[in-house]
């Protein structure tokens, strides 16, 4: 077994043929050659696509999975799990935080008939409410709290009850953590956030453990459509290459962002997995291999969060995460997260660390001396 960084650099090339392009290109159609009876892993564009088939190799190497589906977006392969694998009364349960559209889709679900139950990602609360499921979702690191759960745990207490266990990878990345290797049968991930990096594409996918599941994915896809463009997978499986040195970077500079934070009297709550006294720390340090570049801490209220956001000169003022820009917002801006009001979730970018933090910390003293006017 080679190590991340080559498995990155290498995950899904091509075989060598001489006089052959070293990356091939995006292949781009929605319509093969295909005469008489239908065969060949080539029909129609909505069906399958080469670009997609080497992204989905590549994918499956890091995230060690049997089979993987790229879907348009994080939110069209997180539907194709939580509609496509599960029917009318089925029990599924879902985090009561993390990402607020997967919560709305539980009530989707729970509006066609599924028993939808809701916990907390923090101190595994999901496992108190595990009897009779079908499907158990998790998110770890969640976002925008950075709650971490134990994937090993979890996954053997809802194989038990005879449920799938799917986990949203999208923050730690495959290379951060890999949900398969650890017990669930689904990592599902936005590649729109650090898998691709540079805030330029939407994308996700569904890694399966089993390839029957990852048949029924693939089915639900192709009935509904919401497949990759061939130039966003073909970027995306581009971005790979380089995704250990942009996580590395990004670790190293949110751990430097959240100790500076810590320093200053005016910051409280500041979470990160890779700092020891966080509350997700002795999960994450087992699970985790790299812990990911958001960064979340809170303002005294509102009004100021506004102005450090404001003040900030490199850091522009954006919602996502995991690109190679930082980005920070003021989360209670958006409906659906309980955070407190002044709560900043802070997306490290690949800068040089000293430019980053000069930038906070003017920010943080423009923020405050706008305070005594
Ligand atoms: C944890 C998590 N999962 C899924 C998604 C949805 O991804 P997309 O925007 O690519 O649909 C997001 C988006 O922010 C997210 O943060």
């Amino acid at each position: 077994m080679t190590s991340d960084g080559t498995r990155a650099v290498h995950a899904g090339r091509a075989e060598v043929s001489p006089g052959g392009p070293f990356t091939a290109g995006p292949v781009f159609a929605s319509t093969y050659h295909l005469s008489g009876e239908p065969s060949g892993p080539f029909q129609y564009g909505r069906f399958a696509n080469p670009t997609w088939v080497a992204l989905e190799r590549a994918l499956g190497e890091l995230e060690d999975a049997a089979e993987v589906v790229t879907f348009a977006s994080g939110m069209a392969a997180i539907s194709a799990v939580l509609l496509g694998l599960t029917a009318p009364g089925d029990t599924v349960v879902l985090p009561s935080d993390g990402y607020p559209a997967t919560r709305t889709l539980g009530d989707h679900l729970a509006a066609r008939g599924a028993t939808v139950r809701r916990a907390p990602t923090a101190a595994d609360a999901q496992a108190d409410v595990l009897a009779g499921a079908n499907l158990l979702w998790l998110e770890t690191p969640s976002n925008p709290g950075l709650d971490v759960c134990d994937i090993a745990r979890l996954s053997e207490l809802a194989h038990a009850e005879g449920a799938l266990v799917a986990v949203d990878n999208t923050l730690a990345t495959p290379l951060g953590q890999r949900p398969l290797a650890l017990g669930a049968d689904l990592s599902v991930a936005s590649g729109t956030k650090a898998l691709t990096g540079h805030s330029d594409i939407l994308l996700g996918y569904v890694a399966c453990a089993d390839p029957a599941v990852a048949d029924r994915v693939r089915a639900w896809r192709t009935l509904t459509g919401g497949v990759p463009g061939p130039m966003e997978a073909w970027l995306a499986h581009r971005s790979l290459a380089t995704l250990h040195l942009r996580l590395a970077r990004q670790a190293e500079n949110a751990v430097a962002v959240a100790r500076l934070l810590q320093s200053r009297a005016e910051v409280t709550g500041v979470r990160h997995p890779a700092l020891p006294e966080d509350p997700a720390y002795p999960v994450a340090a087992r699970q985790m291999r790299r812990h990911g570049c958001v960064v979340g801490f809170t303002l005294p209220d509102a009004a100021t969060a506004d102005r450090f956001l404001r003040a900030l000169r490199l850091v522009a003022e954006a919602t996502s995460f995991g690109g190679t820009h930082s980005i920070a917002e003021r989360r209670g801006r958006w409906p659906g997260d309980a955070v407190a009001p002044g709560f900043i979730r802070f997306s490290v970018g690949c800068e040089d660390p000293e430019d980053l933090l000069a930038d906070v910390v003017q920010a943080l003293d423009a923020a405050l001396t706008d305070d005594a006017h």
